[in-house]
């Protein structure tokens, strides 16, 4: 049975939630609304207001994602920054925080974001679903943005020597 709001390719997702204390509200709320939409989602926590760090949970939800065993990640702190910092560091992961739809469109349109960050310091509930819905309605638009996120995907085997490579960038352009 299809859902008249539910976007056309649901059921092909499965979507990995997680938060810290201060996200967990919002993630439960964000976690609802997919669950009726008709997504299969995978909660790694937290699963209280008890005081624990955001990176475990980012880090959980995004080797989810980096794995493929899910498609998108979204995941709520306070201001969705630690979540999104934490979270682009696993390789793989384009991770996208943002507080409007716009952003959320964009960051899927240009930058084929995988993960969404949000806050719950700075978004109510209602403005939080409405950014999940415009993140999960907007697809990547390849083209030229493709050769700017396969140059993203290049930073993830670049890390080793930063000091060595900084050096070189700083004496310019041969
Ligand atoms: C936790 O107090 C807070 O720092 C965290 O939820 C988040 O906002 C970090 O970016």
């Amino acid at each position: 049975l299809k859902c008249a709001q539910m976007p056309e390719d649901a059921a092909k997702h499965r979507i990995a939630v997680g938060a810290d204390h201060a996200g967990f509200h919002l993630k439960e709320t964000v976690k609802r609304f997919l669950l009726d939409a008709g997504y299969e989602v995978d909660d790694v926590g937290t699963s209280s207001e008890e005081s624990v760090d955001y990176p475990d949970f980012a880090r959980a939800a995004a080797e989810l994602v980096a794995s493929g065993h899910d498609r998108f990640g979204i995941l709520a702190c306070g201001t969705g920054i630690g979540m999104a910092m934490a979270a682009d560091k696993v390789s793989g992961i384009r991770a996208a925080n943002a507080s409007e739809p716009l952003t959320a469109r964009l960051s899927r349109e240009h930058n084929d974001a995988n993960v969404l960050t949000i806050g719950a310091r700075i978004l109510d509930d209602a403005k939080a679903i409405e950014v999940v819905r415009a993140f999960l309605a907007s697809d990547f638009a390849g083209g030229r943005h493709q050769r700017r996120v396969d140059k993203i995907s290049e930073l993830d085997h670049a890390h080793g020597e930063p000091a060595a490579r900084a050096a070189e960038v700083t004496k310019g352009p041969k």
